[in-house]
């Protein structure tokens, strides 16, 4: 899937650069409107742990990510974090959360694999488990420093999720311009 950008020592290093002072501190104060603090929650592609940082202050977070840099960065900046190697497609633990949140990652699946996310999803959240998403808005899909990025809209987003959760909230907000990016939050049916 070409995600090797994530994948090397040197482009991991890049990128925690280029990510500084980036978070995701407004979406995480949405989800705090709908998971209760101290809930057992999964972080999907924690990345550089910006986000994991500001989680792991109200919940009992367990960060993940499918690159072994990113966990090794993770893991050596935080000894006592509790993270696990998965693939957001996958998802392949027996453990189940009551929320689960990424911050810019399930826009590197394809529509395919992103319908089996959701499913998995699903599958490892307590009842009425509350999901937490962001996405890049817009169309198509292209190649962006050798990664897929999947571009999505509120309609598409909106068929995809509510198979399984109930659409809680699902607005525009902006990262770098104005509504370039789409926060939303649902609940297991
Ligand atoms: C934009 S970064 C996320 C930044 C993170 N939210 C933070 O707070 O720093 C995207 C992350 O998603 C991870 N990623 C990409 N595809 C993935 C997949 N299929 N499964 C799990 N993680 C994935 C990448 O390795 C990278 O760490």
């Amino acid at each position: 899937m070409g995600e090797g950008y994530y994948k090397t020592k040197a482009s991991v290093e890049e990128y925690i650069k280029l990510a500084k002072g980036v978070d995701g501190q407004i979406l995480i104060e949405k989800l705090k409107e709908h998971l209760p603090s101290g809930a057992h929650l999964l972080e999907i592609g924690s990345g550089p742990g910006t986000d994991w940082n500001i989680l792991k202050k109200d919940y009992d977070v367990v960060g993940s990510d499918n690159s072994s840099e990113f966990l090794n960065h993770l893991i050596s900046n935080n000894p006592q974090g509790r993270f696990l190697e998965l693939d957001a497609v996958t998802l392949a633990t027996d453990k189940i959360f009551g929320g689960i949140y990424s911050n810019k990652v399930l826009h590197h699946l394809k529509d395919k694999e992103l319908i089996a996310s959701i499913n998995r999803q699903y599958e490892i959240l307590n009842t009425k488990g509350i999901i937490c998403h962001s996405f890049w808005k817009g169309k198509g899909s292209e190649i962006f420093k050798g990664l897929f990025v999947n571009y999505h809209s509120e309609q598409i987003l909106r068929n995809l999720f509510e198979k399984k959760f109930e659409i809680l909230f699902l607005d525009c907000y902006q990262e770098f311009e104005n509504n370039d990016s789409i926060l939303l939050i649902g609940r297991k049916k």
